[in-house]
């Protein structure tokens, strides 16, 4: 089976990027970030405060059932518990409470495991923080995908206004500096690009362009490794 990495930090693009080209070859599309996501949802719901209390938080996590489908159209569709919450997942809130989820070791090698499991079954584009370096170190392709903090925070801006939700731009930009803070220094697998992964900087490129250049990079290495 293929597989595909695409890391970075939030607001890069990876899931829309990875979203399109994963149509464009037939692959399946994961979102591990929604995983993460799902178990913080979770936590927030039974109460629990994942920066201050992480060992109630693992517990909890160990308990859950986090599974991913796809809808008729093939958009990733997450669920808790049976319970699909795929709408819930990408408040400030969440956000916040998945990147502190996502510090706690136990609640890593749960995810990890259903991440490689789904690695298994078909080709796949997986995208998240730690594909090229922990999940899939084997992978085919690695692509660390990023761009500046204010670029990132402009788009994700741009999206959560686009859902209606009522949040300016200083608190995008202050929650995503929080989080790639969070994200690239924890101790157990953090974001760092893949020593053999290739940089793609998206600052000043358009979408339609990124996809174009994600399908040449996959396409050249695929080549390359069929040699
Ligand atoms: O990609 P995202 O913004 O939806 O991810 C939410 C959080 O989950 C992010 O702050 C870090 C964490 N995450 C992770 O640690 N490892 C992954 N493979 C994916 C996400």
């Amino acid at each position: 089976m293929i597989k595909v990495a695409i890391d970075g930090p939030s607001g890069a693009g990876k899931s829309t990027v990875s979203k399109a080209v994963a149509k464009e070859l037939g692959y399946i599309y994961v979102d591990t970030g929604a995983m993460y996501r799902a178990a913080a949802l979770g936590c927030i719901c039974g109460e629990i405060d994942i920066s201050t209390n992480p060992d109630a938080a693992a517990e909890m996590v160990s308990y859950m059932n986090i599974d991913i489908k796809y809808g008729e159209d093939g958009t990733q569709l997450i669920y808790l518990d049976k319970e699909n919450v795929t709408d819930f997942i990408r408040t400030p809130e969440v956000s916040i409470g998945a990147s502190d989820i996502s510090k706690i070791p136990a609640v890593r090698l749960k995810l990890v495991d259903i991440q490689r499991k789904l690695g298994e079954k078909s080709n796949v584009i997986m995208d998240g923080r730690d594909i090229g370096t922990y999940v899939f170190p084997d992978a085919d392709v690695k692509i660390f995908l990023t761009a500046s903090p204010e670029e990132r925070a402009r788009r994700r801006h741009k999206e959560l206004l686009e859902k209606g939700q009522n949040v300016t731009f200083e608190e995008v930009l202050e929650d995503m500096r929080y989080r790639d803070k969070n994200d690239s220094t924890r101790a157990f697998a953090p974001l760092v690009p893949a020593e053999d992964s290739i940089m793609l900087e998206t600052d000043g490129i358009c979408f339609e362009d990124t996809v174009k250049k994600v399908l040449e990079i996959i396409n050249e290495r695929l080549e390359k490794n069929a040699l």
